[in-house]
């Protein structure tokens, strides 16, 4: 993967300064592994459970396909054109396109908007760790644990300790893979790990399949019900849909840096697009004949996966053997993301040259621990403070995801499409033909900014 033993001065467009993707398959795995995460697997079936279902599906997709993937394509080809951290490629390629260098605070928005995320996002990779760590004691004991999934759940948020314990288990082991460098381990595990969650999933869409629920999952997924729609559940479609990609946040732009000059940049994001996507339809199709067999709340919120798989477990054979792997891949699926979200960060600080790699990461591990804090005390002891409802940890994740990502998503796309000089564009855009570059460009340039602003006005109220 990243091989950063061999630090070859980042001044031509081949390659940069902290190393280079093995390969196209090494940097294929490296932005999956970035996209599919927690996004697909908890954010994705809670958030469409709390939209209504169908409609909320649709205009995801519509999301993923209009402005997800050509975004996907503006984030690697500016990383792969500056060849530096996004805050610097975005500074320097804005100079050279004869613009402004403020380019670069895009880049700087960027970076925040990762250490939001992973405050919360470490603390609910927290949670898939504890859930591991409490299907391997099962295992173990000869008793069956009666499991009472809504029970378990709720002690295991009353205690700031048990919370504080697993985030900052999940932070360190972030941290330390981001400080080494992405290292062939990482490539070799992910190549491993990732397809295994794969199967884990299909076989919990099996036993959803034979749940007698399927039917009703497929048509509260796919059959649209627009009276449930308002301007406020086309902002979350959308957030989720910058989310689920992992962009907005600079962080494929980081890795775009990495990427070898010879991969064709289209057609590497319509597979990390789809694999993404096919993830999280696959988890819905997971998690709702649960729901509905139990007949249980769709709007149990984040809790959703943590309260619903457990009666699976508890009702399949070796159910025990299956949630302990469920949950310890999930984490190793929200450990390849969690990295993403540090490297915009970690790679500005250490070019700054007062920062090692590893000094980088651990300084921002440890802010991202610090506002985590804020998210755990927000499960039990600050869970009387709310603005407008929300309390500490919904509104990070509201704000970060479904405002601030399609705006660095937009700042992004107004980049590329119109201060980027052309030039450079096409050059990284080389394998398109004539029309697809057309097609992008459009997108890029009209469709995405223009459905970004329409989609902040109407939730703001406006229209
Ligand atoms: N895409 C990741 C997921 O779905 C989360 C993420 C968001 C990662 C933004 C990087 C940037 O779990």
């Amino acid at each position: 993967m990243l091989s950063s033993e061999n630090p070859t001065p980042g001044n031509d467009d081949q390659v940069s300064g902290h190393g280079m993707w093995s390969s196209r398959m090494a940097f294929i795995l490296a932005a999956t592994g970035s996209a599919v995460g927690l996004g697909n697997i908890w954010r994705f079936p809670y958030v469409t459970a709390e939209n209504g279902g169908g409609a909320f599906v649709l205009i995801y997709l519509v999301c993923i396909a209009a402005i997800g993937i050509p975004l996907l394509m503006s984030e690697i080809l500016v990383g792969r054109a500056g060849r530096h951290s996004p805050i610097n490629s975005l500074k320097q390629l804005a100079q050279r396109s004869q613009r402004t260098w403020r380019w670069m605070f895009v880049g700087v928005l960027g970076a925040l908007i990762g250490w939001m995320i992973l405050s919360f996002y470490s603390m609910v990779a927290g949670w898939t760790l504890a859930y591991g760590w409490h299907y391997l004691g099962e295992i173990f004991s000869s008793t069956t644990v009666a499991l009472d999934p809504d029970g378990k759940f709720d002690d295991l948020l009353a205690s700031p300790g048990a919370l504080i314990f697993w985030l900052t288990l999940f932070v360190t082991l972030s941290v330390g893979i981001v400080a080494l460098g992405v290292e062939k381990g990482l490539e070799r595990a992910v190549r491993i790990l990732m397809p295994m969650l794969f199967v884990l999933l299909l076989l919990m869409v099996g036993y959803g399949m034979a749940s007698g629920f399927f039917q009703q999952t497929l048509s509260y997924l796919f059959t649209p019900d627009f009276s449930k729609v308002d301007g406020n559940t086309i902002l979350q479609a959308m957030g989720q849909a910058f989310f689920s990609l992992s962009l907005g946040m600079t962080g494929i732009m980081a890795y775009g840096a990495y990427v070898p000059r010879d991969v064709n940049i289209g057609k590497t994001a319509g597979i990390i697009a789809l694999a993404d996507t096919g993830v999280a339809l696959l988890a819905g199709m997971a998690i709702f004949p649960i729901v509905f067999a139990h007949g249980l709340s769709t709007g149990e919120g984040p809790g959703l996966i943590f309260v619903t798989l457990p009666y699976a477990f508890a009702d399949i054979e070796f159910g025990n053997i299956l949630g302990f792997s469920f949950f310890l891949l999930l984490a190793v699926a929200a450990w390849t993301s969690a990295i993403s979200l540090m490297e915009p960060a970690v790679a500005y600080l250490s070019e700054s040259k007062r920062f090692s790699r590893l000094s980088a990461a651990v300084t921002v591990g440890v802010a991202t621990w610090v506002l985590a804090l804020g998210s755990v005390f927000s499960m039990n002891i600050w869970s009387g403070y709310t603005i407008g409802g929300k309390n500490f940890q919904e509104l990070i994740e509201y704000i970060a995801s479904n405002l601030l990502l399609p705006l660095g998503g937009l700042a992004t796309g107004l980049f590329v499409g119109w201060v980027l000089s052309r030039v450079i564009v096409r050059e990284q855009l080389s394998e398109l033909s004539d029309g697809q570059y057309q097609l992008w460009r459009f997108l890029v340039r009209y469709v995405g900014p223009v459905l970004v602003f329409v989609v902040f006005l109407s939730a703001a109220g406006v229209i």
